[in-house]
């Protein structure tokens, strides 16, 4: 359900967006993240293990919230759906994902990084959005500018944020948590250094609570 969903990616402020090469790693390190308080885990599709590791979170991490990543086709949101995603991220906006999503029942963060994007999104009743990619795209400012003709609309920014400058997203009303691959280190997973991850989530973790309480 679309408002629980998204309640969960709210309360976690920090979305892991996961690139995974072996499927077998999946299930450890979504423990490893929720041990450090970050209980949503995005896992995109970018790796032919992507599918295969978001089922085996979805099967076996019941207090792991399943999120599908890099979701482009309307092809994917069934694999995903099938997989036992609970919401669906996009790096951007298209009509034919769109009505897949909704023929599939899935809450959806379609990627916008312009005011045109904002108006395709809007006319397809979608007000939380993915904003990518957030520092290339302007940053902040841009985020704050593109909300003045679109106040309905919320964001996660994601792409380029990291730990030094979440804060001057989440100081924006209309931010509701900032995604990053940085808690998810491409060598961590390989070499299974469960301990790292945790550590990098729960920095993450203090740092949201620290500006969100
Ligand atoms: C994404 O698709 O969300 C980005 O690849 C994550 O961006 P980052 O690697 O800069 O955190």
């Amino acid at each position: 359900d679309e408002t629980a969903a998204i309640a969960r990616l709210k309360a976690c402020g920090v979305i892991p967006v996961v690139v995974i090469e072996d499927a077998s790693r999946a299930i450890d390190l979504a423990h490893a993240l929720v041990a450090g308080g970050i209980d949503v885990v995005e896992v995109t599709l970018r790796r032919p293990a992507g599918l295969a590791a978001l089922e085996a979170i979805a099967k076996s991490v019941p207090n792991a919230l399943p999120v599908a990543g890099t979701v482009v086709t309307p092809a994917q949101v069934a694999q995903v759906k099938d997989a036992g995603a609970q919401a669906v991220v996009s790096p951007g906006f298209s009509e034919a994902v769109d009505e897949a999503l909704k023929a599939a029942g899935l809450p959806w963060l379609p990627g916008v990084a312009t005011a045109s994007d904002c108006m395709r999104a809007v006319a397809a009743g979608r007000t939380v959005a993915k904003f990518f990619p957030a520092e290339t795209a302007g940053g902040p400012p841009a985020l704050k500018a593109l909300s003045g003709p679109f106040p309905q609309m919320s964001f996660c920014p994601t792409g380029g944020v990291g730990l030094s400058n979440l804060s001057s997203y989440l100081a924006l009303p209309q931010v509701i948590c900032v995604g990053g691959s940085w808690l998810v280190p491409a060598d961590a997973i390989a070499a299974g250094d469960w301990k790292r991850v945790t550590q990098l989530a729960k920095e993450a973790s203090a740092a949201f609570k620290a500006l969100r309480g």
